[in-house]
């Protein structure tokens, strides 16, 4: 049986539990920022969050444990778009349809909830099963921005994606299907 999946907002005791997870090296692998992140940095980052009106945070919770974290940020009512981002923290639980449920969930929430117009992302051009779970979803591969980041201190590129209201309304019910074959009832969110 597929497991529960539910997304909820941050609380004040996920900070410690975030530091662990941004920090170990298979999440930190496939960000931007590859340093190890000090206690005191992470307070101040998890400090600024409910006052900042642009970025938007959930943790979420598999069978109601915490596993991974996910985002909105740049959230830009003028443009009516928003970019995101999210990793499942224990590479056990990968590969199992958590990530494509919150995927869905994501969509809904830019889309249904938010109304926002685009939702868009960038990912490491080697992070290939990421970009690809993207494009099955919708997303558009918009630009490829060359040696963009120092990963490993190696300039590596990072590819830009982008979906728009219309590429998810094109893509919903198909995607509902692909949840329901895993065993995942698709989430409707408020
Ligand atoms: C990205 C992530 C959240 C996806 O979650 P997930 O639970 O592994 O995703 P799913 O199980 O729904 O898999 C979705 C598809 O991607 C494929 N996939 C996922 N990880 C893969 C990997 N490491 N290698 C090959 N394929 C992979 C799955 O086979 C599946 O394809 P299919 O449905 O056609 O079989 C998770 O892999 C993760 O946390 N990765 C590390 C962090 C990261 O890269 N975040 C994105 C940064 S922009």
């Amino acid at each position: 049986m597929a497991p529960q999946v539910n997304l909820r907002p941050l609380e004040p005791d996920d900070r410690a539990r975030i530091l662990a997870w941004r920090n170990a090296p298979d999440v930190r692998a496939y960000m931007y920022a590859d340093h190890l992140i000090s206690p005191e940095e992470h307070a101040r980052w998890f400090a600024a969050i409910p006052d900042d009106p642009t970025r938007t945070y959930w943790v979420v919770e598999m069978d109601g444990a915490p596993v991974g974290l996910a985002n909105l940020y740049d959230v830009d009512r003028r443009n009516q778009r928003c970019s995101w981002a999210y990793y499942l923290a224990d590479p056990a639980v990968r590969g199992h349809g958590v990530g494509s449920y919150v995927e869905y969930w994501v969509l809904e929430y830019v889309f249904a909830g938010l109304r926002l117009a685009k939702l868009w992302c960038e990912v490491l051009a080697s992070n290939e099963p990421v970009w690809k779970l993207h494009q099955t979803f919708g997303f558009t591969l918009e630009a490829r921005f060359r040696r963009h980041v120092v990963k490993d201190g190696e300039g590596v590129d990072v590819l830009g994606l982008g979906m728009l209201a219309a590429d998810w309304k094109a893509k919903q019910a198909q995607m509902a299907e692909r949840l329901k074959l895993r065993g995942f009832e698709p989430p409707t969110v408020p």
